[in-house]
């Protein structure tokens, strides 16, 4: 049994494979975390400690016990107003305007089925892989319920956490913040991994350690942002790739978010994951409920590389979805870099008949097809096609792209208008602003009101519309600017950023339904909504906007330590560099794309007869590599922002074939020889290098590496195939 509950104790104990998990009820019904790490066999209650604290309050029911305070204790879910003055996983203001809720234990209930969370994204398991765990908390003077939910899945090594909170009381309250998951550390020095960035420039990574006061990351953006991703590590200060302690917090959720880490008076450690409080004062009618979004737990004792594998285990098998979820991803070219905004019916044509010559599987219509589109000013809202700049219908396009033996998938942008638009002239009221201010434009658009049902209902009828003239096999779902504006024309104000994201869900949820056969890419100007939670709708998200494939190969590392690589959308793209203005050689280009859902960028046109030989010999490499990228674990090699190369490798389930590339970044004169170390291989099987036929011992590549050729040439690239020995 994957949870435990002893009576006698009242200790709840959830254990994994490899971890274990355990909380108590205490005397006062207060629940207290106990413990989170490496497996144990113990209830664990020794570790607490009580000692009269200076300045640190005790609750009413514990008398004249002062060494009692719920400052000191380490908590499953803080709240604001009961003497704990860390940060709080729940404040909830009442209507007499006090923030207070003091959450004891009711009761609680196990079932034999990962929990689902209505309109929200969840993991999800098959019956007998997972299990759940609800506690059930209850302020008494405001009547507020707070359902904690564990889901245990036990061979993943994984437990998600998630709340549901609950006005049972008879008035009104307002959520003023709220987390899905609270880690309380009784002791130990960590750091926390976070992954900051930019446009063009996202996650990278940061670790740096967690001190006293408290260090939060975060997105007020209307999306989980370019600028942090919804994750976070908090590591062993010495932890590394392939050794030491460390826990992950992934949160399933593309809107504003909060993550919090704070060392405190004794040295304890809490980390927090959940919604963003700015811009969020959550109403709570009696009788109503908010569900806080998922936050995916892991922990690994093995170093940073074990608890990717995890995640990426987790997102690729219990949180993607449909058709691809476990299917080769169509090798795409794209026409945003080849054409932007110019192009008509015989450019797309074009594109797909050289598609075609290169062994491209689908072409994809980006940006520029509808309405009045010809820049980025005009057109977002009217989804109607611009059938003079294409010079036939949709329909007659599809079936002239797919004579030539390609695919067709086309680009939207749903949740935004124009002004300069039909649909902004017909309803100016459908948008995101504040009444009696300008709104604040980006990239000259302005934000549909998403958490509206009309609006998503015009919007759905509009795309379905598109959707249905012809065989369209791919949609990239862009939404292209942060939210400033956050005011709802009808909604209720305090709602709109949590309600405008799960207009979104709800949306992708529907066009699922309709369209299971159509794989959705997600996009944000590239990775500004790059999370678990679009992962559950499109099982791939366009990894950046840049496409310079050394800028890539860094995107790409800080992507790794949580999404697989099926989920990264990955383009060669022409040079120099549309980005940086750089030019890499083809060669290196096409392995950094190989590391995800694999494309072209370009105008194949502009490429000489030996480019496109070697681009036809790209193609037929990655597909006969496809299925070990897309199913096979994943290892990171070297840290491009500190080593002379970057290296990642792909190894079967079976450790019978293997993918190690290799991408060399420095150049200097009398250069010395990169040995790259393997990993994931068997050590005392015989690996043949298939290109050159060498044999080599899983052992001696992993022990003392390979060299790499020293060449004259700038960022040379490797790959190179083992295939087992029988
Ligand atoms: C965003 C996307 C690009 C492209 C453009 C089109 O920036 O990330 O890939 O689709 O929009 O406007």
């Amino acid at each position: 049994m994957a949870i435990r509950y002893q009576h006698e104790n009242r200790i709840f104990a959830l254990d994994t494979a490899h971890t274990s998990y355990r909380m108590k009820v205490d005397d006062y019904g207060f629940l207290l975390h106990l413990y989170y790490g490496g497996r144990v066999y113990g209830n664990m209650d020794y570790l607490l400690t009580c000692y009269d604290r200076g300045f640190s309050g005790n609750p009413s029911d514990v008398g004249n016990d002062r060494t009692y305070s719920m400052d000191v204790l380490p908590q499953e879910y803080p709240v604001m107003g009961v003497g704990d003055f860390r940060n709080s996983a729940l404040v909830i203001r009442n209507a007499d305007g006090s923030d207070c809720c003091d959450l004891r234990y009711i009761s609680h209930e196990t079932k034999n089925e990962k929990y689902r969370l209505p309109g929200l994204p969840a993991v999800y398991a098959d019956c007998g892989e997972a299990q759940t765990l609800e506690i059930y908390l209850e302020d008494k003077v405001s009547g507020v319920r707070v359902t904690l939910l564990y889901g245990v899945l036990e061979e993943a090594d994984i437990i998600t956490r998630s709340a549901v909170l609950e006005n049972r009381g008879e008035n009104s309250v307002t959520v003023e913040k709220a987390a899905s998951a609270c880690l309380d550390f009784l002791t130990g020095s960590y750091d926390m991994l976070s992954f900051y960035g930019r446009h063009t420039m996202e996650r990278n990574l940061q670790r740096e350690e967690i001190r006293h006061g408290t260090r939060s990351i975060g997105s007020r953006r209307g999306t989980s942002s370019h600028q942090y991703n919804p994750a976070v590590i908090i590591a062993d200060r010495d932890a590394s790739e392939d050794a030491g302690n460390c826990y992950g917090l992934l949160f399933v959720y593309s809107g504003n978010f909060l993550c919090e880490a704070e060392r405190d008076q004794y040295d304890q450690i809490r980390v927090l994951m959940g919604l963003q409080s700015d811009l969020f004062h959550y109403p709570l009618e009696p009788g109503e409920k908010l569900v806080v979004p998922e936050t995916i737990l892991s922990f690994s004792d093995q170093g940073l590389g074990t608890l990717s594998a995890q995640f990426h285990c987790c997102i690729g098998r219990h949180l993607c979805r449909g058709k691809y979820q476990d299917a080769p991803r169509p090798v795409l070219l794209n026409s945003w870099e080849a054409a932007y905004f110019t192009f008509d019916g015989s450019t797309i044509l074009k594109l797909a008949k050289n598609a075609a010559d290169l062994g491209i599987d689908m072409l994809v219509m980006d940006d520029g097809w509808f309405g009045k589109r010809e820049d980025d000013n005009s057109g977002l809202g009217d989804w109607h096609v611009n059938e003079k700049k294409l010079g036939c219908t949709l329909k007659e396009l599809i079936e002239k792209v797919n004579q030539e033996g390609v695919k067709f998938g086309i680009w939207i942008e749903p949740e935004m208008v124009s002004e300069d638009s039909g649909l902004y002239r017909a309803h100016s009221d459908w948008v995101l602003r504040i009444p009696g201010r300008e709104p604040v434009r980006c990239r000259n658009q302005l934000v549909l009101d998403f958490s509206r049902e009309e609006v998503r209902e015009y919007i759905f009828a509009q795309i379905c519309g598109i959707l249905d003239q012809g065989k369209i096999e791919y949609v990239k779902w862009d939404m292209n600017r942060s939210i400033v504006d956050v005011y709802s024309m009808e909604n209720c104000q305090g709602k709109v950023t949590y309600d405008y994201m799960l207009g979104v869900y709800d949306f992708l949820e529907k066009l699922l339904q309709r369209y299971p056969d159509i794989l959705i890419e997600g996009c944000s100007g590239g990775g500004g909504r790059f999370d678990a939670g679009m992962l559950y709708y499109t099982p791939q998200i366009w990894c950046s906007d840049n496409t310079d494939a050394l800028d890539r190969l860094r995107i790409q590392y800080g992507t790794s330590f949580f999404y697989p690589a099926s989920t990264v959308g990955s383009h060669v793209s022409a040079v120099p560099n549309h980005q940086t203005g750089r030019s890499v050689g083809l060669h290196t280009r096409g392995v950094v794309a190989m590391a995800g859902a694999f494309g072209y960028e370009l105008d194949p046109e502009k490429l000489s007869e030996e480019e496109k030989a070697a681009v036809r010999e790209q193609i037929r490499r990655y597909k006969s590599w496809e299925a070990l990228i897309r199913g096979g674990r994943y290892y990171r090699l070297s840290n491009p922002f500190k080593e002379a190369f970057a290296a990642w490798m792909f190894v079967s389930e079976k450790k019978d074939r293997a993918l190690l590339s290799v991408v060399m970044l420095e150049m200097h004169g009398n250069m010395t020889v990169s040995y790259v170390k393997m990993k994931g291989l068997d050590p005392l099987a015989a690996y043949r290098d298939t290109e050159s036929g060498r044999r080599y011992y899983g052992a001696d590549l992993m022990k003392a590496g390979l060299p790499m050729p020293v060449e004259l040439k700038e960022y040379p690239a490797y790959q190179i195939e083992l295939v087992r020995e029988a």
